[in-house]
């Protein structure tokens, strides 16, 4: 399939779609992640054949056979964005673009084929089509994720030679499930996410399957969400294990991690520097190192730090803890300057500020 053929879809409407009342029930409190919608989109990728047989079909298991590459190589990658519901009754995505670019860019890294950014984009269309009655009234939005994974049965260790692309979608509430409260770090020391050279900037599941177990030592801790620290130094700050962050000093000025290949390059964070920014405020991309960050929120030199993402989207960080010891920021809740550009950035995916960017995409 070439970029010109992007509306040759099959469309096969699921015969048996969940009624309109189990649906209501399933949107009153839909958590994240466990609800799902009806359809999914479907589209192979052959070498010689390229990108062929996109379809939008009911959701369901895959059929794989068991020597297929993901299952022991792990080529695979993702991306993740919301659709959201307009007060006019529409429906809008927030810079559908930047998540076609970044998908491309993982799988460069992945050694994967690319997918034509139409096409990327005409399948979320084509899935929001087909399941629109799914997204959530109010703060709820639906979560779209397109993936890609290596379907060659063959066990060499080489780029496969067949690829399987799907999206689905789930009609989410907040991540975390106290979503008016600040969250609580830990900040790993002995596990790191990414090293320089390796796959911190691409957006694949074998990243979050190396951040699992610095997770689970953050939970047992008693906290929401693990930070990183780099894999050289052992102290500059990265990122946490699914979100960027930003830290807001007394001067008002803020910092966030420079993009070194090691961290995501988020679309939340790349809006939140533009917004900032366009509110005056001085937005630095520079190291940060653990101990900085323990001595300014002594200090009180640091007022607020916030964790950014697209399931996240601004949640402020209250507490930080570690082997070293626990501090507060702050309050040890939010902050005006964390709340001023939530309401900003929610506002314009929402649509219900004008987006002078151009960010927002109808569907
Ligand atoms: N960092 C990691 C590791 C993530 O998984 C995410 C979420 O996608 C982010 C940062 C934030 O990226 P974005 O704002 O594009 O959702
Ligand atoms: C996202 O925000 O889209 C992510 O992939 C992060 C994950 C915590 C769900």
């Amino acid at each position: 399939m070439t970029s010109q053929q992007t509306s040759s879809f099959t469309h096969l409407p699921h015969p048996n779609p969940v009624s309109a009342e189990k649906r209501a029930e399933l949107l009153a409190n839909p958590g994240f992640g466990r609800v799902f919608t009806d359809h999914m989109v479907t589209i192979r990728y052959k070498e010689g054949l390229g990108w062929h047989d996109a379809k939008v079909e009911p959701r369901a298991p895959i059929p794989m056979d068991p020597a297929s590459a993901v299952l022991h190589y792990a080529q695979e990658i993702f991306e993740g964005l919301k659709a959201y519901r307009t007060p006019d009754g529409g429906a809008t995505l927030f810079r559908p673009e930047q998540n076609a670019r970044r998908f491309n860019e993982s799988a460069r890294r992945m050694a994967m084929p690319a997918l034509p950014e139409e096409l990327f984009l005409e399948s979320l269309s084509q899935l929001i089509d087909a399941d629109r009655a799914w997204i959530p009234d109010g703060d709820g939005s639906l979560y779209l994720r397109p993936f890609m994974f290596a379907s060659e049965a063959f066990l060499g260790v080489k780029p496969s030679s067949e690829y399987l692309y799907i999206v689905i979608a789930s009609s989410v509430g907040a991540y975390f499930k106290n979503k008016a409260d600040a969250v609580s770090v830990w900040v790993s020391q002995d596990y790191t996410r990414a090293a320089p050279g390796g796959t911190g900037a691409a957006k694949c599941g074998g990243n979050y399957a190396a951040s699992l177990l610095a997770q689970a030592e953050a939970i047992e801790n008693g906290c929401d969400q693990v930070v990183f620290l780099d894999a050289v130094e052992r102290r500059w700050v990265e990122e946490l294990g699914g979100m960027n962050v930003f830290f807001v000093f007394e001067d008002g000025s803020m910092v966030t991690p420079p993009l070194g290949g090691s961290i995501l390059p988020g679309i939340t964070r790349a809006s939140v520097i533009a917004l900032a920014k366009d509110k005056g405020i001085t937005v630095r991309e520079e190291p940060y190192s653990i101990e900085q960050w323990r001595a300014d929120a002594a200090s009180g030199r640091l007022r607020e730090a916030f964790a950014c993402g697209t399931a996240a989207v601004l949640t402020p960080i209250g507490t930080v803890k570690s082997k070293d010891g626990d501090f507060v920021i702050g309050n040890g809740g939010s902050g005006a300057r964390t709340e001023e550009l939530r309401n900003g950035l929610v506002g314009i995916q929402r649509g219900q500020v004008p987006d002078p960017y151009g960010w927002v995409r109808a569907v």
